[in-house]
């Protein structure tokens, strides 16, 4: 299972897990063009201060445009950066996409674009589990917001994204032998999930699903994005003070430790700056010691001892692809020989049942 793992980690270029004690240069991120939607407050306005500040130059795409203007005026008379610009944008309208991405083009000093960072997102309270006047004839038509927003602006987020990274100038396939420190140019996907993509969350049902949803198209997005030449990584932050934590979760919350601002922007700018990283996530929670599990991989310690540093940034799946998606891929392999085994005519058969004989569930209904 291992040695097949690692051939399908080669074929789909995945990086190994990310060894988060290896050193990396934040300034590597230097010349790149980046594009991030969201990037007006929280993570978003983060990432933005710190890669400005290591001199790339970026695109904000938000819907908030007061804040976002403000932020860009900030960082150019702060930084002396003037490569920082702000484009209003809501993510749930393809429109406004399809122009952050051409403005973003038309913007770049190399025309093109090395980073998109699909980040905008909102929480909100979720009609699902506060269904109000249960005495009513029907209830209220659903509000998707959150859906809109944290799936289908992710989803055009990623459709331009596939787009236009690999018509990038300059820019060569992604691959896990690319020598960060030298590459300049790039193809990058960041996908903001959630520890949501990974666990069910309390009263929030609409947020799990389009995270669970952006995970899903990362793991799917990841093994066949080589053809694009493209990487795509994804960051899985736990709860971490921004103005999306609304107060009914800062409540719930209340007494835990939560995750940091600072790691999660230390997170993404090892995925921005290493152009060796592909297809690999990170989750972010409170920080804890660092222990070694038998498997080699640094894993929080439950006892809050551990001979490692203190960190809040942990892979979380170290060895998906070798352990679960290989066993798909070999269920996939197990349908493909079954159905070349019964050939031609296996197939006709099927066809001709598709058409001709009754289906199970009405057999069943026949002998009931
Ligand atoms: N803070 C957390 O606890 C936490 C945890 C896990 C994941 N996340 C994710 O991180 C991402 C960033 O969240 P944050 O914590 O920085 O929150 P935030 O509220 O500070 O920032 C979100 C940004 O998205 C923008 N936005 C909202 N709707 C938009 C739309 N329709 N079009 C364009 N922009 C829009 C907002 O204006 C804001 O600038 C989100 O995807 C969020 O789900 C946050």
């Amino acid at each position: 299972m291992e040695a097949q793992g690692q051939t399908v980690q080669k074929t789909i270029r995945q990086s190994p897990p990310v060894d988060l004690t290896k050193p990396y240069d934040a300034a590597w991120v230097k010349g790149k063009h980046i594009v991030i939607t969201g990037g007006a407050s929280g993570f978003g306005a983060a990432f933005v201060q710190r890669w400005a500040s290591q001199g790339a130059s970026i695109v904000i795409g938000d819907i908030d445009a007061e804040a976002g203007e403000q932020l860009v005026q900030e960082l150019r008379k702060e930084l002396g950066n003037t490569n920082v610009w702000f484009v209003r944008c809501d993510v749930t309208k393809w429109q406004d996409q399809v122009q952050l991405f051409k403005e973003a083009v038309r913007l770049s000093p190399h025309g093109g674009i090395d980073c998109v960072v699909a980040n905008a997102g909102i929480a909100g309270k979720d009609i699902m589990q506060t269904p109000g006047d249960l005495s009513a004839d029907e209830p209220p038509p659903p509000n998707f917001k959150v859906v809109d927003v944290n799936l289908y602006g992710v989803l055009y987020t990623t459709h331009l994204a596939c787009y236009w990274l690999p018509r990038n100038p300059g820019s060569s396939p992604s691959s896990p032998q690319t020598d960060a420190a030298k590459t300049v140019r790039d193809r990058h996907l960041l996908l903001l999930g959630s520890v949501a993509s990974l666990a069910g969350i309390a009263v929030q049902p609409q947020y799990g699903a389009a995270k669970h949803a952006v995970l899903g198209l990362f793991r799917s997005i990841r093994i066949s994005s080589f053809m694009q030449g493209i990487r795509v990584n994804m960051l899985c932050p736990y709860f971490v003070a921004t103005p999306i934590l609304i107060r009914p979760a800062k409540i719930m919350l209340a007494g835990a430790g939560l995750g940091r601002v600072s790691d999660v922007v230390e997170a993404g700018t090892r995925f921005a700056a290493d152009a060796s990283i592909c297809g690999r996530a990170l989750v972010i929670g409170p920080p804890a010691k660092a222990v070694r599990a038998e498997d080699g991989q640094l894993v929080p310690s439950l006892t809050h001892e551990g001979d490692g540093e203190e960190t809040g940034i942990w892979e979380c799946y170290a060895d998906d692809f070798a352990a679960v998606d290989t066993w798909t891929r070999r269920w996939v392999g197990l349908l493909g020989y079954i159905e070349s085994a019964r050939g031609w005519v296996g197939w006709a058969k099927d066809v001709a049942a598709s058409y001709w004989a009754p289906t199970e569930h009405k057999q069943n209904k026949k002998t009931a």
